[in-house]
């Protein structure tokens, strides 16, 4: 979900609707804004549906004269999408926005209607605002406070107090929250880019921090209510890498972003020819001392983490283990202090990811972050991070985020290879120069739009599809299926391709769609077996192989020449033309790319 807030001379309502369409991807299943009226009235406006819904019913009533309001877009978690369960809820006096869960919401609801409070939607938030209300006695920051030690869960939240017309207050336990400052009027905001238009001056609240936003004034204090002195931060990011660009999405504009996210993520990792990771504390020993290796992720940023194992264990010659985050928590992973987790996020925020993080610190192993969002509470939470400079990722579906994971991962298991001498120096410097050529390699990939077009319009009305490939190929079968369900709806699968006959070669049938990937040179021949079974029982197949592999007649529908280039490397390019081939599917078949349903780009529930 997503949190606004506006002080200031401007309308509020403008702000909040602004702020909130930067905001959108992070959730859109309905929206709404409360507006502080000078007198202290409240009047609060939500919509089921797209920001688009509320925004019409914003613009069909007579103008506001608000200055100071919050807005919400969410991700239902309790209580299905509706006008009734949108954000913000409120009481008499108080209205707030919330992001996040409150776990022991029925129990406190229980004790509440006990206390004559009426409750009219199924929302965890309703209960936090009536309880709220009940706890407060005309000082917010003490009803707050009290309320802080009486909730369990995670939550960002943005309230509105009817007695205090001219002030937002402002919470967060484990959901990212941030005020913005401008000149006479000053912001609040879940997430960097709903800030970009108004102001680059930011702070970040750190756990437990309460923020009252006043037209000339923030204040920040803890938990225990004293006030404390926040760090300014101005964000390196401009509006326009917030905005399309002249593109129809922003996925596609993201897609083609990869080449400068990539040269600006490699560039600082490379000295005197070299792999550096800028962390100073990972030294030559410390690396060395490292006995395994755990990547920890969710979605994409977990595929490219399959790479990563794939590249560390044959560069480096470290075992490592790859887990979604979810699965990690909660099987009791063996860790010792000679045990390096890597955990990777675009975000930063997502929560079983920032959980699992948690959990390795508890249990005395090391923590590396790769993040995209500087200050992100994975940046801050864990022993060292290795920032990728993707820029902001707008379009929910990940794409120049998973190309820069990527690229730290090579980074990484070239460095570590270096410390602990498992390739020649000379190897290392020419794969990390090789590394360096890659953001030119994509050009052609890129300007290769219409071939991928065509290819989508062949296969636009599949049911089914399935994805193909061997080692670094299967981990990009994992990635490319992924991406084309998350914004097509078209049901797809990626197998290891020598394990499809153990089982999903039962499902290919005449016709059916399968993608093979085979760039891998040592399995080649292995890979082109593979695809000839599934050929035979009638497959049509899109092979994607290099510029001079030789392809016998009768293998493939379809094939899709890559640029010849390094094994290793060959991921980094490979995934272009599927995240282009997910895009056009889901442009052809009339699906909202950038928000695909009931997905959010950042998941800070569990
Ligand atoms: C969500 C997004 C995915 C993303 C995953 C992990 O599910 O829809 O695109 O890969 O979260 O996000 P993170 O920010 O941790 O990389």
């Amino acid at each position: 979900c997503g949190i606004v807030g506006y002080i200031g001379p401007r309308r509020s309502t403008d702000v909040l609707l602004d702020g909130l369409s930067k905001l959108e991807y992070r959730g859109y299943d309905s929206a709404g804004i409360a507006l502080a009226g000078p007198g202290g009235e409240i009047q609060v406006v939500k919509a089921e549906g797209r920001l688009s819904v509320l925004a019409e019913k914003v613009h069909a009533m007579p103008p506001v004269d608000s200055h100071c309001g919050i807005g919400h877009t969410r991700w239902a978690t309790h209580g299905a999408p509706s006008d009734v369960n949108s954000h913000p809820h409120s009481s008499a006096r108080i209205s707030l926005v919330h992001n996040g869960i409150i776990e022991n919401y029925a129990q406190l609801k229980e004790h509440l209607m006990e206390h004559g409070y009426e409750f009219c939607s199924d929302t965890d938030t309703e209960v936090l605002v009536k309880l709220l209300d009940y706890n407060y006695h005309g000082e917010p920051l003490d009803a707050i406070m009290k309320t802080m030690g009486e909730v369990r869960g995670s939550y960002g939240l943005a309230i509105l107090f009817r007695d205090f017309p001219d002030r937002i207050f402002s919470v967060r336990k484990e959901s990212p929250l941030i005020v913005g400052y401008g000149q006479g009027e000053n912001f609040l905001a879940s997430d960097i880019p709903a800030l970009l238009k108004y102001t680059r001056e930011y702070s970040i609240l750190d756990e437990g921090e309460i923020a009252v936003v006043s037209r000339e004034k923030v204040q920040i204090y803890n938990e225990l209510g004293h006030p404390v002195q926040k760090n300014r931060l101005t964000a390196s990011w401009d509006i326009e890498a917030a905005e399309k660009g002249g593109y129809p999405h922003f996925m596609l504009k993201e897609i083609h972003e990869q080449p400068t996210a990539l040269r600006a993520t490699i560039g600082p990792h490379v000295e005197d020819g070299l792999p550096q990771l800028g962390v100073d504390a990972l030294t030559d020993e410390m690396l060395c001392g490292i006995r395994n290796i755990h990547i920890v992720a969710c979605g994409t940023a977990m595929h490219a983490g399959m790479v990563g194992k794939t590249a560390i264990e044959r560069f480096a010659r470290v075992p490592v283990d790859v887990d979604i985050a979810s699965e990690f928590r909660y099987r009791d992973p063996i860790l010792s202090q000679d045990d390096l987790v890597i955990i990777i996020s675009q975000s930063g925020e997502t929560l079983d990811t920032l959980a699992a993080l948690k959990l390795a610190k508890e249990r005395g192993a090391k923590t590396l972050a790769v993040v995209n969002v500087v200050g992100s509470s994975i940046a801050r939470a864990a022993d060292w991070v290795i920032y990728t400079h993707a820029g902001p990722e707008i379009a929910v579906a990940s794409t120049k985020a998973y190309s820069v994971q990527l690229a730290v991962m090579y980074l990484f298991a070239l460095r570590l290879s270096l410390a602990k001498k498992t390739q020649p120096e000379e190897e290392i410097r020419r794969l990390t120069a090789e590394l360096q050529r890659i953001p030119d390699q994509l050009a052609p990939l890129l300007s290769n739009c219409n071939e991928i077009k065509y290819l989508a319009s062949q296969f636009m009305n599949s049911d089914d599809l399935f994805f193909m490939g061997r080692g670094f190929d299967y981990a990009l079968s994992l990635e490319g299926s992924l991406k084309l369900k998350e914004i097509s709806y078209v049901h797809s699968e990626a197998y290891a391709a020598g394990e499809l006959k153990h089982g999903t070669i039962s499902l290919i049938v005449n016709g059916t769609p399968v993608v093979a990937l085979a760039t891998q040179k040592n399995v080649y021949e292995k890979a082109l077996s593979n695809v000839k079974e599934v050929k035979t029982r009638g497959g049509r197949v899109i092979l994607l192989c290099k510029e001079n592999a030789p392809v016998p007649e009768d293998v493939a529908d379809f094939v899709v020449r890559l640029p010849e280039f390094e094994d290793i490397f060959m991921p980094m390019l490979m995934i272009v033309p599927l995240q282009l081939f997910a895009y056009y599917m889901s442009v052809l078949r009339g699906c909202d790319v950038d928000k695909p349903r009931n997905l959010a780009k950042s998941v800070t529930v569990e």
